[in-house]
């Protein structure tokens, strides 16, 4: 059952409070985006070509890591264009439970660090976002002292984050695991990380994000070799520039922090959502039709211009900050690789296939970055499309057009990528499971029917109940298609 909203309202904003005696009410639902909402599902009624403007939120991502940063510096920090979603009102949670008031006036958080009265996040929010687990590191360089449960799995791979513990023994912490819990401190009486040389095995977004937060009040010098070079990992840099840490190389796969002994409050903005305007672009693509997103930054978008070029679209870019797509004779077949950046984002990867799934011809999709993630396929071909799974990879048959159907998204962007297939499918489909979809695109219906689509939110109670999914007959259905 879902928590209690504990929302305060006040004629200045939103004021987070968490009781600290109930953790059971440690819940995303405190902030203003609709509410984890498995009681809904959204119809749309595809073949409508779109056109006109798609403004683009903050990065949630960027977000959801300069929230955890602001638990760094001993005053109130200022940050904006913070997108509604339910994954920051979680991660509002967290800081809250840790002690710290966060308030919001529109897409503009106040977050007031003076104060951390606890070094253990709660289990029952860590569980729900992943990316609350990214806690450790900031806490750990404040406190000397962090206890954060493992974030376990989800629906798109294992996820450990071994990384993030290395790296933090290696900046002199001492971690144990307990019943669950990841407690660190670091001992000594002054609690003080020492900077380090840590080279990372692998390019982790969270590792680094992680490290390099530690690491900015650590004595000495740290340098994060192959370290993530995701704008999402700049943008955290910058942020942390901001308060006063001394970080260098940010975007390349070298990064070098010299810690400093405090860092001081700022007011920063954050980036546009690269991967929220790769999705309208998509939605674009697979509907021929011209419309603009931004604004954006077309460098972050880069692997994906490239690849909606090779599939036949016109993308231009116009002021350094919006895109625009417009069709071009046909959708051409495509083989895609996820990568880390600047390679093509595995968040993009359900997307670009559902465009390839209309595709002139055979296109192939390797996903590389997460070792589950290509549940979706089962439910395109729900929907008339001809995509056969091999290991990591998908080999996608281009068909003529795809039918409306009843679909589940199994995370946030296998959601987003069957509502657009959904734009460009015959007829109605209606998708299921919108707690993935808001915990990522903020006000999704309204900014596609302000282009033309034609996409409504409904009670599950008015949904046409015999063309509900269920998880048992999803496989069966998928086969009789073939
Ligand atoms: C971040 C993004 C997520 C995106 C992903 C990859 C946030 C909140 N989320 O997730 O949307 O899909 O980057 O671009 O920013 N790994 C390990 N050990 C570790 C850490 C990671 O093996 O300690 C593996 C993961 O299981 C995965 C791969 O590394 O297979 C990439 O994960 P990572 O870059 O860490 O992704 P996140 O930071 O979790």
């Amino acid at each position: 059952m879902e928590a209690t909203p504990i929302t305060t309202p006040t004629s200045s904003g939103t004021v987070y409070t968490v009781p600290a005696t109930d953790s059971s009410k440690h819940d995303s639902t405190q902030h203003s985006a609709a509410a984890s909402d498995t009681a809904s599902v959204i119809e749309i009624w595809g073949g409508q070509t779109l056109s006109g403007h798609i403004p683009i939120s903050g990065a949630k991502n960027s977000a959801l890591v300069v929230l955890g940063g602001t638990l760094l510096c001993s005053e109130t920090c200022r940050i904006r264009n913070i997108p509604d979603l339910m994954d920051i009102g979680r991660m509002a949670s967290v800081l809250t439970a840790l002690g710290l008031k966060v308030s919001r006036n529109g897409s503009m958080l106040d977050i007031d660090a003076s104060h951390v009265s606890h070094s253990k996040a709660p289990y029952d929010i860590v569980s729900k976002l992943r990316a609350s687990f990214f806690v450790i590191g900031p806490l750990l360089a404040r406190l000397g002292v962090a206890r954060v449960p493992l974030p376990g799995g989800c629906a798109i791979g294992a996820r450990p984050v071994e990384l993030h513990i290395r790296g933090l023994q290696a900046l002199g912490a001492h971690v144990h695991m307990d019943h669950g819990v990841v407690h660190a401190y670091v001992p000594g009486a002054r609690g003080k990380l020492k900077g380090a040389k840590i080279y990372l095995d692998y390019p982790s977004v969270g590792a680094t994000e992680t490290l390099m937060m530690a690491a900015t009040l650590a004595e000495g010098e740290t340098i994060l070799e192959n370290a993530a070079q995701e704008p999402e990992v700049i943008d955290l840099a910058n942020f942390c520039r901001a308060m006063g840490a001394k970080i260098r190389g940010a975007g390349t796969n070298t990064i070098t922090i010299m810690g400093v002994p405090s860092l001081h409050r700022t007011d920063y903005s954050i980036i546009p959502d690269r991967i929220e305007a790769g999705t309208y672009l998509v939605a674009g693509a697979l509907t021929r039709s011209e419309i603009t997103v931004g604004p954006v930054d077309p460098d972050h978008l880069s692997p994906l211009i490239a690849k909606l070029r090779e599939t036949g679209s016109k993308v231009e870019i116009e002021n350094r900050s919006q895109i625009r797509i417009s069709p071009g004779e046909k959708i051409a077949p495509a083989d895609v690789q996820t990568l880390p950046y600047p390679g093509f984002p595995t968040d993009m990867q359900a997307q670009f296939m559902a465009l390839l799934t209309l595709a002139e011809g055979n296109s192939m999709v390797s996903e590389t970055v997460f070792e589950n993630r290509l549940q979706h396929v089962a439910e395109f071909n729900r929907m008339g499309a001809d995509i056969r799974v091999k290991g990591d990879c998908a080999i996608v048959r281009g068909v003529s057009h795809l039918s409306g159907a009843p679909v589940t998204g199994s995370d946030l962007r296998a959601s987003a990528a069957l509502a657009i297939a959904g734009l460009a499918a015959k007829g109605k489909t209606t998708l299921y499971g919108l707690h993935h979809l808001d915990r990522g695109y903020e006000k999704f219906e309204e900014k596609l029917t302000n282009v033309g689509a034609r996409l409504r939110r409904i009670p599950l109670s008015e949904a046409d109940e015999a063309a509900q999914p269920t998880i048992t007959e999803e496989p069966a259905i998928a086969a009789a298609l073939k």
